[in-house]
């Protein structure tokens, strides 16, 4: 790691909620700073945020590149690099990654996945849980590993299904918990501690 704050580099596709919750956690005796917030998507309304809190910020579109991953990675890191960050947080960035840019990453890279994993990879978590009939559902976070959404888990966070729930409710409880979670988990994870944080 570098010399004075640890450096957190935030990946994004969307609002970029719990980017916010992040960054805005990141100040006074916190051990990191954000040092760039990037989106694939230019229209991202997270990158609106993070120029109001003065946080740099990059797009790399991947539509401009026309499916080729490598390419779109390639650019991903010289758009990273620059701002040297020691950690990477993906914070609803919807772009599955290959084995080559993950491990130019590896140990260091952190994603925040919308379910109780190893339950309900990939997408649609909450009406995954929903059909399932479960009575409790959450968020993890873990690190990112070239299995998707299988890393080592450094956080879980559980709320309650309850009878009347959608999709878009239990999302919206399980979101709360995402703000809280993260951030502690960050904090942890900026210290080498990787004992899991369980909410
Ligand atoms: C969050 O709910 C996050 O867990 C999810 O995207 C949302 C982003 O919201 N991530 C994934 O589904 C990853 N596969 P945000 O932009 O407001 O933070």
């Amino acid at each position: 790691m570098s010399d004075g704050p640890v450096r957190v580099a935030i990946l994004i596709s969307g609002s970029g909620s719990n980017m916010v919750t992040l960054a805005d956690d990141m100040t006074g005796a916190h051990p990191a700073r954000p040092c760039l917030v990037l989106s694939n998507r230019p229209g991202a309304g997270g990158l609106d945020k993070a120029r109001a809190r003065g946080i740099p910020t990059a797009v790399v579109d991947h539509r401009d590149f026309g499916g080729d991953r490598e390419a779109f990675e390639e650019a991903l890191i010289a758009a990273i690099e620059p701002h040297a960050p020691d950690i990477l947080c993906l914070a609803g960035f919807m772009r599955i990654l290959t084995p080559r840019f993950i491990g130019h990453y590896a140990g260091r890279m952190l994603n925040i996945h919308p379910s109780l994993l190893p339950k309900y990879r990939g997408l649609n978590t909450h009406a995954r849980a929903l059909d399932a009939g479960d009575a409790e559902a959450g968020c993890t976070i873990h690190e990112v590993t070239a299995e998707l959404d299988g890393g080592p888990i450094l956080g879980q966070a559980r709320v309650p299904v309850l009878p009347e729930d959608t999709p878009e409710t239990l999302a919206a409880r399980v979101l709360v918990q995402e703000h809280r979670l993260y951030p502690a988990v960050l904090r942890r994870f900026a210290t080498g501690d990787r004992t899991p944080v369980n909410l």
